[in-house]
């Protein structure tokens, strides 16, 4: 699908309803379809990734019912799980992918795991060689290192892991395996990752222990239901939050932003670049922190971005390297490498795509190099089937008064089906 933007706007204004985490909704389905009981869950991201994980539980015997309002999870308990009689479709998902083989690692039977063009080149070596390490069997393209992937699962042994990457997907990878080892499993990253599956697995009755960058998990716990009301995706916010800061004469005001702490980069950024950012009404909710945040066109100025701050923002660099093209100075984005192994390699498609309306960034082998300030201009740019890369365009395109016409612009679907819905609400003609 082609979308045309004619972004002539006066400036972005109003309140948005962030959607659901997709983080957290891919793993509320599957901690719903591992535990014994019901899992009712609220604020779901209905995006095609998290619908891909229903999809593949549903294929294993797991009961999941969609209503406009909830998903119902019908627990089949760490053992209830049945073989699949068809591949399982991981569709776009690197979670659903990487999550689903540690749990697939501790049954006992036979799946085979396949995704689309993009998955098929992401690397899957980070998880197949812990979960070969612990006993299960895994054969695939490359010597398991690409999908399609086969595994057989069962008994596994203990690991103690020692991540080369920083990665919340290898991670709970491993803690998943480990919930079906004989023993206690530890994982170590070299920075904290996203932390919402030990947040999460501590609301279905799981023990975990954390020490520093460790986190050990022991064999044999049974999870127990309990619902689930997923707070607003702060990935999806940050299009809207570098909109606000930099689309001249905005106000956006962005209600039920989940603020956990390995997710909140973003804010430090903008805080660090001098942003007018306000963050009100802050509250718990499962065990995950939220809050209603208020942005206001801003002057802002350039910062080095690297280090333990990568993980905590990895989802957002392709927007942070917009909000960088309006900032004054010289904006430096290092350690970050993992980006080359996204849903593109997102430093390529964020300098070739913003060169296209007449952005220059300087790539680098672990990030960019962005001045400011720069002028945008219209052109045709392409998603390159990456929902991120297409909505940094679209928020693009507010800067420039000429046409911009995105291909591919479907690909936001991933995670924010209503992401055009939003824009077009708050541009004021
Ligand atoms: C995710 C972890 C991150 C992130 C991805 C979602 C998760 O990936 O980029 O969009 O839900 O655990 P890595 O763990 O590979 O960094």
């Amino acid at each position: 699908m082609e979308k045309r933007l004619h972004a002539q706007t006066k400036g972005l204004r109003g309140t948005i309803e962030i959607p659901g985490d997709k983080s957290i909704s891919h793993r509320a389905v599957m901690f719903g379809a591992l535990a014994e009981g019901r899992t009712t869950i609220t604020n779901f991201l209905e995006g095609e990734d998290c619908l891909s994980t229903i999809s593949c539980f549903q294929e294993m015997g797991v009961k999941i019912e969609r209503t406009e309002e909830k998903v119902i999870v019908e627990g089949a308990g760490t053992n209830g799980l049945l073989e699949p009689r068809r591949v399982l479709d991981v569709g776009n998902s690197g979670t659903t992918t990487r999550l689903m083989l540690g749990i697939l690692a501790a049954q006992p039977f036979h799946a085979v795991v396949v995704g689309d063009d993009s998955i098929a080149k992401r690397p899957m070596d980070r998880v197949t060689i812990p979960l070969r390490q612990m006993g299960a069997v895994i054969d695939g393209r490359d010597n398991g290192r690409f999908t399609p992937l086969s595994i057989r699962g069962g008994d596994l042994n203990p690991l103690e892991y020692v991540s080369p990457v920083a990665s919340a997907q290898v991670k709970s990878c491993v803690l998943l395996a480990g919930l079906g080892a004989n023993g206690v499993t530890s994982i170590t990253e070299p920075h904290l990752s996203r932390d919402h599956t030990e947040r999460m697995l501590q609301a279905f009755g799981v023990e975990l222990v954390r020490d520093g960058l460790t986190v050990s998990i022991a064999g044999g716990q049974q999870l127990k239901a309990t619902d689930v009301h997923v707070p607003g995706d702060i990935s999806s916010a940050a299009f809207f939050l570098v909109a606000g800061a930099i689309v001249p004469n905005s106000e956006l005001t962005l209600k039920n932003v989940g603020m956990n702490p390995t997710r909140t980069g973003i804010i430090d950024v903008l805080q660090a670049m001098g942003a007018d950012l306000t963050i009100e009404n802050e509250r718990v909710e499962n065990e995950e922190p939220v809050a209603d945040l208020i942005i206001k066109t801003s002057n802002l100025k350039a910062i080095e971005i690297g280090g333990a701050l990568i993980p905590r923002l990895i989802d957002e660099i392709p927007i942070i390297a917009l909000l960088a093209t309006q900032a004054e100075g010289t904006t430096v984005i290092k350690d970050a490498e993992e980006l080359k192994v996204k849903e593109t390699n997102r430093i390529d498609t964020v300098v070739e795509q913003l060169n296209e309306l007449g952005v220059h960034i300087e790539a680098r082998e672990d990030g960019m190099i962005i001045k400011g300030k720069q002028r945008l201009n219209g052109g045709t740019v392409d998603s390159c089937g990456d929902h991120r890369i297409g909505m940094m365009l679209a928020i693009a395109s507010c800067l420039t008064g000429e046409e911009v016409v995105i291909q591919r612009a479907d690909a936001i679907n991933v995670s924010y089906p209503m992401f055009f819905e939003h824009m077009n609400k708050s541009n004021v003609k």
